[in-house]
């Protein structure tokens, strides 16, 4: 490349995205102490990562053999499944999925009444679990009213109190409907269900509906992943934890139940008396450093941080989710027109002036475009953006997308590094050491799974970081199996036990 201002600029931005191995290991020894600081201080605030201990003891392991019921909401859509759990790790599923209408979904969402969106779930649950059982077989065999449980996997922040009770810290990602902040997931997606249901004929229902389990969709993953890996296998041992890497960003894990400190003496007695030893944590790792203290700053994270929903949290998961990678580009792209670097498209064709109008997407296909003069990247910036760009540009634009995508993955190893070193599974001294054993972690979402050489550079990150080369080829990373419809099954199941 040529020594012009244009590419010194560019050279500038790359700069701003790169994570050396020393930064690596301090935002990893960071991500430690946060962690042990949520685990003994409440889950809101700043100064440590949320640990949000969700109540479930124990993994499956792939024996459990049963029908369930669960329903998941994503980011942008809604999932009922009926679950048949044949006990050999494997399962089948009946499911219905809606997307989500805009009326719930950010600003136009902000000021329901907080049964709206509840209201608006339960008619989906209950059409689907009575669709589902008019096809029963069994059912003029009952003589009272069968009762389902259900597990609901909601994917966003919740202090949990028990398996099915936990009140909303925030929204993230797309809803902002601001009644439900604070209040109690399950009671209000129960008090909706139950008025559904009294609220014609009681011949019309012939079963109730009781939700027994709240589950983040990491909680989930990690569920499913045990449930899948473990029969049958020969040398993978359960996963040790799971991490959602798709619109948003978080990690599950096991931890010593010893160790979760803020947990109440009460809930400590009642989970005790089952005689268990650990608990699933959700860490909300998309929280990491709000404070800022390590974490990279460019001027593209301050704006994508300012226009979003949750200004000044879910810092970590705005460099690393799926949502935020595309807005980023789009942000570096803006900079770039305003100084002259880049041709200002035509005024009909302002599309790269609309906020999150660059989607993540293309963002993969510009990463590993190795067409002649770009051609297809050229053709992806203009459909999408109406931009309009030379080659030499275009081979700017593909340097600082794989300088965002690759900030994104080793952000990520810094979290997997310090649950493994955390856990004490690379320490001969710790319980947890066992020889030769391999550490699986088990993913689910789009950029994990999508997008191209994402999982090389998270490998790439763990071996220049914490972990060196010899913890890194310990990892095995796979992708789970519909973590959060079989998940939230699966911790209804545990609601059972
Ligand atoms: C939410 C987490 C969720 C993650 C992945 C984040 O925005 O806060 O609860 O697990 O997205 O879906």
């Amino acid at each position: 490349m040529t020594n012009t201002p244009a590419n010194e600029y560019v050279q500038s931005i790359i700069k701003g995205f790169e994570i050396d191995s020393d930064l690596l290991k301090k935002l990893t020894s960071k991500y430690i102490e946060s962690m042990d600081n949520g685990l003994s201080h409440s889950s809101g605030g700043k100064s440590h990562l949320p640990m949000i201990p969700t109540f479930i003891t124990k993994l499956p392991n792939g024996t459990e053999k049963t029908d369930i019921l669960a329903c998941d909401l994503g980011g942008t859509s809604f999932r009922c499944l009926y679950i048949k759990l044949k006990g050999n790790s494997k399962f089948t599923t009946e499911m219905k999925k809606w997307e989500i209408p805009s009326d719930y979904l950010a600003e136009e969402g902000a000021d329901l009444p907080e049964n709206a969106f509840f209201d608006y779930l339960a008619n989906k649950i209950v059409s689907f679990v009575q669709y589902h059982n008019s096809n029963d077989e069994n059912k003029d065999l009952l003589s009272t009213k069968k009762n389902f449980n259900l597990g609901f996997t909601f994917s966003y922040p919740v202090e949990q109190t028990a398996l099915n009770a936990g009140n909303l810290i925030r929204w993230t990602k797309g809803f902002e409907i601001k009644s439900v902040v604070g209040k109690d997931i399950v009671e209000l997606l129960q008090k909706s269900i139950d008025n559904k249901l009294n609220s014609v004929d009681p011949e019309k229902y012939p079963f109730t509906i009781s939700c027994v389990a709240l589950c983040n969709d990491t909680t989930g993953t990690l569920l499913s992943g045990a449930y899948t890996s473990t029969y049958d296998s020969q040398d993978i041992v359960d996963p040790i934890m799971s991490i959602i890497c798709g619109t948003g960003f978080n990690i599950a894990y096991m931890e010593d139940l010893a160790s979760c400190t803020k947990l109440t003496e009460e809930q400590v007695s009642t989970i005790k008396t089952k005689d268990v030893t650990e608990m699933c944590i959700n860490t909300e790792s998309g929280s990491f450093d709000n404070e800022l203290s390590v974490l990279p700053v460019t001027q593209y994270d301050k704006i994508v941080d300012e226009e979003s929903t949750n200004p000044g949290y879910h810092l970590f998961e705005k460099r690393i989710s799926g949502m935020f990678l595309g807005e980023i580009l789009r942000l570096v792209i803006v900079d770039l027109i305003q100084k002259e670097f880049l041709l200002e498209p035509k005024p009909s064709k302002k599309q790269y002036t609309h906020k999150f109008s660059l989607k993540t997407e293309v963002l993969s296909h510009v990463e590993i475009d190795d067409s002649k003069d770009l051609k297809q990247t050229e053709l992806y910036l203009i459909e999408s953006l109406g931009l309009r760009t030379t080659t030499e540009q275009r081979h700017y634009l593909q340097q600082i997308t794989r300088a965002i995508s690759r900030r994104s993955a080793y952000l990520v190893s810094v979290a997997i590094s310090a649950i493994i070193i955390k856990s004490g599974r690379l320490d001969p001294k710790s319980s947890k050491y066992k020889y030769h054993q391999e550490l699986e972690v088990c993913c689910d979402g789009s950029v994990v799974q999508y997008y191209p050489g994402y999982k090389s550079m998270i490998r790439h990150g763990l071996s220049l970081g914490s972990l060196g080369h010899e913890g890194e080829r310990r990892v095995h990373i796979s992708m789970a199996l519909d973590g959060s419809g079989l998940g939230a099954g699966l911790a209804a199941l545990t609601a059972s036990k």
